[in-house]
C-alpha cells in the first residue's frame, strides 16, 4: 500500500471508530440521564413513591412517574432494569401496565420492582381483569358491551373476539390476568402478605373501576 492510500484507509477508520464511539455516547445519554434523575430523587426525597406507566399523567400525591412517554419524570423503557439502585424506594405502584409485558418480561420486571424497594415497602397495581371476558365467552347473553370500550381494539362482536380483545389489546397486551394469576406472581417474585385490595380512591382511577383488580404485596424486613 502506497503512503497516499495508508493515509486514507487510517483516516477512515478513524472516523469510523470516532463516528462509533459518538453513537454509543449519544445512545447512552438517556440511560445516563434516567439514572442521574433517579438518584436526583432519592437525594432529595425523605421517601420515593415510584408509578410505573403513569403515561403523560402528573403523580399523584408526589409520586415519581416513570414510563417510556417523554412526560413522565423518568423516561424508561420498563424492559430495562429499573434506574433505582437497590433498596432505594419505599413503594412501588401500577396501574393497567404489567399486561404490556410478555411473561418472562413481567417476571424480571417484578423481580427489579423487589430490588429496588425498602425492606417493609409495598408493591402494589391494578390490572384488567380478564375473567370478566372468560365469564362472557361462557354466558354471552350476559356481557355488557360497554365492556369492549377501546373501539381499535374490537374486531368483531363474535365472543371469541371478546377474548382477543383483552388478550391483545390490538397489539398493546401480551398477558391476561386473573386475581389468582396476579396474586401467585407477587407471591413468586418474593412479596409477603400478599393480598387482593379494594378501589383505593388516593392513587387508582375512577375511570377503571369497573375492569379492575387490585392487589398488593410487601417486601419482607
Ligand atoms: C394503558 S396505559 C396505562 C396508563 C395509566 N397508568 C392508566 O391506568 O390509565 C399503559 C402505560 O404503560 C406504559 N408502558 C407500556 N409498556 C412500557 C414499557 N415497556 N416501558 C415503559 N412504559 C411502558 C405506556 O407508555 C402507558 O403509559
Amino acid at each position: 500500500m502506497g503512503t497516499l492510500e495508508f493515509v486514507k484507509t487510517a483516516t477512515k477508520n478513524l472516523l469510523r471508530k470516532q463516528g462509533l464511539e459518538i453513537r454509543i455516547c449519544r445512545s447512552q445519554r438517556p440511560q445516563r440521564l434516567a439514572h442521574a434523575k433517579a438518584a436526583e430523587f432519592v437525594k432529595a426525597m425523605s421517601e420515593v413513591n415510584l408509578e410505573l406507566g403513569a403515561g403523560p399523567a402528573k403523580g399523584k400525591n408526589g409520586w415519581v412517574t416513570i414510563d417510556q412517554c417523554e412526560e413522565a419524570d423518568i423516561n424508561w423503557d420498563l424492559n430495562m432494569p429499573l434506574p433505582f439502585p437497590d433498596e432505594t424506594v419505599s413503594n412501588v405502584y401500577s396501574s393497567h401496565v404489567l399486561e404490556h409485558f410478555f411473561y418472562r418480561d413481567l417476571i424480571r420486571l417484578l423481580a427489579d420492582c423487589h430490588r429496588v424497594l425498602k425492606p417493609g415497602g409495598s408493591f402494589s397495581a391494578c390490572v384488567p381483569d380478564a375473567s370478566i371476558y372468560v365469564r362472557a365467552y361462557m354466558n354471552p347473553e350476559t356481557f355488557d358491551r360497554s365492556f369492549l370500550a377501546y373501539k381499535p381494539a374490537v374486531v368483531s362482536d363474535l365472543r371469541m373476539d371478546w377474548l382477543n380483545y383483552i388478550a391483545y389489546m390490538d397489539g398493546h397486551h401480551r398477558f391476561m390476568f386473573d386475581r389468582d394469576n396476579l396474586l401467585k406472581l407477587l407471591t413468586e417474585a418474593g412479596f409477603t402478605d400478599v393480598r387482593s385490595r379494594d378501589f383505593d380512591p388516593t392513587v387508582d382511577m375512577f375511570e377503571r373501576k369497573y375492569e379492575s383488580i387490585y392487589a398488593v404485596g410487601t417486601k419482607p424486613r
